[in-house]
């Protein structure tokens, strides 16, 4: 079986985007690979959080995760900062790693713009703190979007320059877990772009959303006064119901929507309305179960507790073989 590493950052509530983008392929690979799943806790304090809200990001993320059906039977899930084996293959990795090459990174780059006075030295070494969560296990894949192509890039580079350094096989290379097809786009609810957190108010539908408030953000949703001709191309706005609908609804549903907008007798009303239900009907399971599981402090920490003890198994493995490659020595 492949091993699979993937890091989830702490971001909190997870929306619709969140789900068909990344926890639905995650609920797929964990029963073909042995995956390791584990919240970036370290990483994120690139971004300084309080302490309060680290702990509650973790929180809320490894239980909406849970609920949606991530298995702790089945896959490793942990804290990064459970395993502190990580920090010691970071430092390590840190003494190969050149200042030159780290800059050249495009989300270094585009962090000195974003956050010109927060220049810190963790933002230069997050790729190879990502290196080190990634061979740490071993792994052969990696489940990444576009913006860690880079990332994955520079753990292979990593991998290799320790093999090389010390004339050894040791690390492989991790490749991208690629769904190509399979990524679904969710569009937000303001008639632009994708669903976000920090689009603005009812741009996203929280898998934690009560009932009420996800009628009151669908049934608020961009939308127009309908088309005038037949068979017309969907405006933006408009297009972005339909493809909510067609994650969440039934295919009739669709092409009974989609026959109204063709024939000029479309009722956004209406469309809503079910878009309402069929989205309500999707995330009402996952919301019931994120409610049982937040209020089961006992079950999370066993969760958090064995997925650390797994993942340490793993880590310190590795770091005992690469502590004697290395050349420390007992005396
Ligand atoms: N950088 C990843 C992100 O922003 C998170 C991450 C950290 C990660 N370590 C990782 C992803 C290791 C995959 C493997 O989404």
């Amino acid at each position: 079986m492949d091993i699979v590493v993937s890091g989830i950052r702490p971001t909190g509530e997870l929306h619709l985007g969140n789900y068909f983008g990344a926890v639905r392929n995650f609920l797929r690979m964990q029963h073909e690979n042995h995956c390791y799943f584990f919240i970036a806790d370290y990483h994120s304090l690139t971004t300084h959080p309080t302490p309060a809200d680290l702990h509650g990001n973790v929180r809320r993320v490894l239980v909406n995760y849970l609920a949606a059906g991530l298995d702790p039977e089945v896959s490793t899930i942990y804290i990064q900062s459970d395993v502190p084996e990580v920090t010691e293959l970071y430092l390590l990795l840190n003494m190969n790693a050149y200042v030159g090459e780290l800059q050249r990174v495009t989300s270094f780059k585009e962090k000195i713009r974003k956050q010109p006075d927060n220049v810190n030295a963790g933002l230069l070494t997050y790729p190879t703190l990502m290196a080190a969560d990634i061979i740490i296990h071993h792994a052969h894949k990696v489940p990444v979007g576009k913006d860690q192509e880079q990332h994955l890039e520079m753990t292979r580079t990593f991998a290799n320059r320790f093999n090389r350094m010390y004339g050894v096989d040791y690390f492989i290379e991790p490749k991208a877990y690629n769904f190509g097809a399979d990524l679904i786009k969710i569009p937000g609810l303001d008639g632009s772009g994708k669903m976000g957190k920090s689009e603005g108010e009812g741009n996203a539908i929280f898998l934690s959303d009560s009932p009420e408030a996800i009628k009151k953000k669908v049934m608020k949703a961009v939308s127009d006064s309908g088309p005038t001709e037949p068979n017309q191309p969907k405006p933006d706005a408009i297009q972005n119901l339909f493809t909510l609908m067609s994650v969440v609804s039934a295919p009739e549903t669709l092409t009974f929507f989609e026959e109204k907008y063709n024939t000029c007798q479309i009722r956004y009303g209406d469309m809503k309305k079910q878009l309402t239900q069929d989205i309500i009907a999707f995330t009402s399971p996952i919301r019931e179960k994120i409610e049982a599981i937040d209020s089961n402090n006992d079950y999370l920490r066993k969760v958090v507790e064995s997925g650390a003890e797994k993942a340490r198994t793993s880590a310190s493995k590795t770091i005992k073989e690469v502590r004697e490659i290395i050349g420390f020595k007992a005396f």
